[in-house]
């Protein structure tokens, strides 16, 4: 069969399945080769229906209509290293809202798939700017996203090399707080696709933990010096090199298990916030909501 269609079926598909119509997303996943970005096949992929499937299984063939289905595929095996689900992504970046024009900040690029997918949302007139903290990986995604002249990739760490101000940053691996180089970094309106997670955030548990339980999603947006924020998902992913502490992450496991994560209205970059505002309260940052929101 034709690929262009396989990839046209696939971008409405994983829409459905992201259930927030975008037709600009769309466009832009029915359009970006994803065997690009994986390696020679055949590949080994992970189903997700709600929790890992099992372990890897190989594609059949080397044939890239493989590709074009909602599972992880693995980049770095050994690492546990994946090129994430298509349809979390497709709902991601449809919050993220990327406007032609923009300027975005892509951390945790990996071979630089969804960085091509922003790419396209930017436009020509627009720039990515990618960080890649693998050496590998990025160098992949070096090559790979050569064909794109508005995109940068650095090999570096995304939690400390500084940016041009940014209309999007979009987060790709599991921090347990915001850094302030991302929240400084944000222009007026920004939005900063933040995934927050626990140590339980990845991999497999025993006892199984649901995901929700593990890691979330938030959108957070520059409103002048403050900050809205809601969450978009439950996510389990690779950790963020260099946006992880201690305490942040007993904070959050807290959070989690108490429940009440889509009360969540605002971030706060001060834990000085009235106990019946909080969501969470780490040393220096908050997750707020409004205290008329009721119980958790
Ligand atoms: C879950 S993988 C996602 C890769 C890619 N977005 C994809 O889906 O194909 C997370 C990536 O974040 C990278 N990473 C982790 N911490 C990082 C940091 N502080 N700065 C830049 N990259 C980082 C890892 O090396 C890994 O490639």
């Amino acid at each position: 069969m034709e690929l262009g269609l396989v990839r046209r079926a696939y971008a409405k598909e994983i829409m459905a399945a992201a259930g927030i119509p975008d037709a600009r997303v769309e466009t832009a996943f029915a359009k970006v080769r994803r065997e690009d970005f994986v390696g020679p096949g055949p590949w080994s992929i992970i189903g997700w229906q709600g929790q890992w499937q099992g372990d890897y299984i190989p594609t059949p063939s080397a044939d890239p209509a493989y590709l074009y289905l909602d599972h992880v595929v693995a980049i770095l095996p050994h690492r546990h290293l994946y090129n994430g689900q298509p349809s979390l992504h497709a709902k991601l970046l449809a919050h993220a809202g990327l406007q032609e024009g923009d300027h975005a900040v892509h951390v945790g690029a990996g071979t630089g798939y969804y960085t091509a997918i922003m790419a396209h949302l930017v436009g020509r007139s627009g720039r990515v700017t990618a960080t890649e903290l693998d050496p590998e990986l990025a160098a992949r995604a070096q090559i790979n996203l050569s064909p794109y002249p508005n995109v940068q990739v650095i090999c570096g760490n995304g939690a400390i090399v500084p940016f041009d101000t940014a209309d999007v940053i979009y987060v790709n691996a599991g921090a347990t707080c915001p850094t302030d180089l991302w929240l400084d970094g944000l222009a007026e309106g920004g939005r900063l696709i933040l995934p927050l997670t626990t140590n339980r955030g990845f991999g497999r548990n025993d006892p199984p933990l649901p995901i929700e339980r593990r890691g979330a999603v938030f959108r957070i947006e520059r409103r002048s010096s403050e900050f809205l924020a809601r969450w978009i998902s439950g996510v389990a992913i690779f950790p963020c090199e260099g946006a992880r502490d201690p305490l942040s992450e007993a904070a959050l496991a807290e959070a989690f298990a108490k429940g009440g994560w889509q009360r969540v209205t605002g971030l706060c970059r001060s834990d000085d916030v009235p106990e019946d505002r909080c969501w969470l309260r780490a040393p220096g940052w908050c997750l707020t909501h409004d205290s008329s929101s009721g119980g958790t």
